[in-house]
């Protein structure tokens, strides 16, 4: 199909005039070319079939009948393609049941034979017309997509405004291979689809495969396809995610996890642009914008041997690389508001947001599982929730029980390394409650575990829950564990 919106008319348009009767093909070709169109003709399905894989066409205009074959079953062959060209069928005897059969099969039009070469004109003018319209229309679409693409992309940080304009820019730059990494819920699927719907080909279809989801062969015949007979199960030829992709993107997540058998053949296609299915000998080409995720550090890898070092140079060659959530931390208030704004939605409650204390927690907190982690709390809590407004209450225990920020920080030096006794001096009572409360979290309120990550006896345990008041919370964490098994006998 040819792109952009022409003047109106034939001129240059490229015709394909199919017709077994020599007489009739030549005149309408004649009439065609007399309005500046390009013209091509065929005798017969087969001769029209090698056309059309030869080059793109306008427009058709197909004959019903052919000596091998039906124009409505080369029609209905030629709808299934991926970017299909536009059919005008000329239906003989005046039998109007097989034009509204090939309408119905993607016909743009038709034309009852016998017919004036003036209304072929006219016929061939308006189709192509209006499909000069529906792509201006699918332009515009994409391109308002394309700004709600980036408005997914939630945060004020600096690190997330850059990646609303390098998303931008990579999705019109027409790149083909885009390397996104960065920890486990960091935001990489949200950034493969917006790279996406800010493309030109946003309305192409967007297909998405975990490398680890399946064992190596399947996965294989997953992305390329596989001819008939190609293994014992395949009982008929199936095209893979790279063909159905054809003009939109595929996304391959965990590439880390490729076996490496399969990133040879995915680094021979991102060369060539061509593959053949599994089983097959025949190359096919495909045009797709290959978005590969993960949250491995591949260099590693490859220094390892379990990734090719000429993969990863090829797809590196546009990195995106997402940081974790702690290092842009002016991102969690709007991060939250987000989540809280959606669930609520979502789960049809009325939720005005945390209150200023659980948002000072929530903002301290370290977030090692990124984005994911506090939408789950956030979902959490939503869920939860009693009152329109949220507090600490509301926020997961590992929070609930980190006392104030500043308490907490004592502890985190600790934790990661030497005690090493600071300049001026520490306050022994804080350090014990925040190491205590991070051993509560961790065995989820159990004193026997607890005493062992402390290396103290359970009595000290005991003791120090008491002192700071933590009886009730752990009695809660029990009972809130029992509950299901009670509730479950009558
Ligand atoms: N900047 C962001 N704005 C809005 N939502 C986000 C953002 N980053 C992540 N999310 C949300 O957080 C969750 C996790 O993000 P996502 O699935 O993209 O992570 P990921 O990096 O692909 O993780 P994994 O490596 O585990 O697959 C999703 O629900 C996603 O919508
Ligand atoms: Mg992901």
């Amino acid at each position: 199909m040819g792109a952009g919106v022409h003047a109106a008319g034939l001129r240059d348009r490229r015709v394909l005039v199919v017709d077994d009767e020599l007489a009739l093909r030549k005149s309408l070709a004649q009439c065609l070319e007399d309005e500046g169109a390009e013209v091509v003709t065929a005798e017969d399905a087969t001769s029209a079939r090698r056309e059309l894989e030869k080059s793109d066409f306008d427009l058709v205009v197909l004959d019903h009948r052919l000596p091998d074959g039906t124009g409505l079953a080369l029609l209905e062959e030629q709808a299934r393609a991926r970017n299909p060209a536009t059919f005008v069928m000329m239906t003989a005897y005046s039998s109007t049941e097989d034009a509204i059969r090939a309408m119905k099969a993607g016909a743009a039009d038709y034309l009852l034979k016998p017919f004036d070469l003036d209304e072929l004109v006219l016929v061939a003018e308006r189709v192509l017309e209006n499909v000069a319209l529906k792509s201006e229309v699918s332009r515009l679409r994409a391109r308002q997509a394309g700004s709600s693409g980036t408005a997914a992309i939630v945060g004020r940080s600096p690190a997330m405004a850059e990646l609303r304009a390098l998303v931008e820019r990579v999705a019109s730059s027409g790149a083909r291979t885009i390397l996104v990494t960065g920890e486990s819920g960091t935001g990489k699927d949200v950034v493969a689809r917006a790279i996406h719907a800010c493309s030109p080909e946003a309305a192409r279809p967007f297909l998405e495969i975990t490398c680890t989801a399946l064992p190596e062969a399947l996965l294989e015949s997953e992305l390329f396809g596989h001819e008939k007979g190609a293994f014992t199960d395949a009982k008929s030829a199936k095209r893979g995610l790279f063909e159905e992709a054809q003009g939109g993107t595929i996304f391959l997540d965990e590439i880390g996890d490729m076996p490496l058998s399969l990133q040879a053949k995915l680094l021979r296609f991102l060369e060539s642009k061509s593959f053949r299915r599994v089983g097959g000998l025949r190359p096919i080409q495909v045009d797709v914008r290959v978005i590969a995720a993960t949250h491995r550090r591949l260099p590693d890898l490859v220094a390892k041997g379990l990734f090719r070092g000429d993969l990863y140079y090829r797809l590196d060659v546009i990195p995106i690389s997402l940081p974790p959530l702690a290092r842009r931390p002016e991102d969690v208030p709007d991060l939250v508001d987000h989540f809280v704004r959606h669930y609520a939605r979502e789960l049809r409650k009325e939720c005005a947001g945390f209150d200023a204390e659980a948002r000072a927690r929530l903002a301290a907190h370290s977030w090692p599982g990124n984005v994911r982690e506090l939408r789950n709390y956030v979902e959490r809590a939503v869920l939860l929730s009693r009152g329109p407004t949220l507090g600490v209450a509301d926020l997961p225990p590992e929070m609930r029980l980190a006392g104030p920020p500043a308490a907490s920080a004592p502890a985190t030096a600790a934790a990661e390394g030497p005690f090493v006794l600071p300049e001026r001096g520490i306050v022994l009572d804080d350090a014990i409650r925040s190491l205590l409360d991070q051993s509560l979290v961790r065995t989820e309120g159990n004193k026997s575990r607890a005493a062992a990550l402390l290396g103290v006896h359970r009595d000290h345990v005991r003791y120090w829950v008491r002192k700071y008041g933590l009886e009730r919370w752990i009695r809660r964490r029990a009972s809130a564990s029992d509950a299901p098994k009670a509730e479950a006998e009558p």
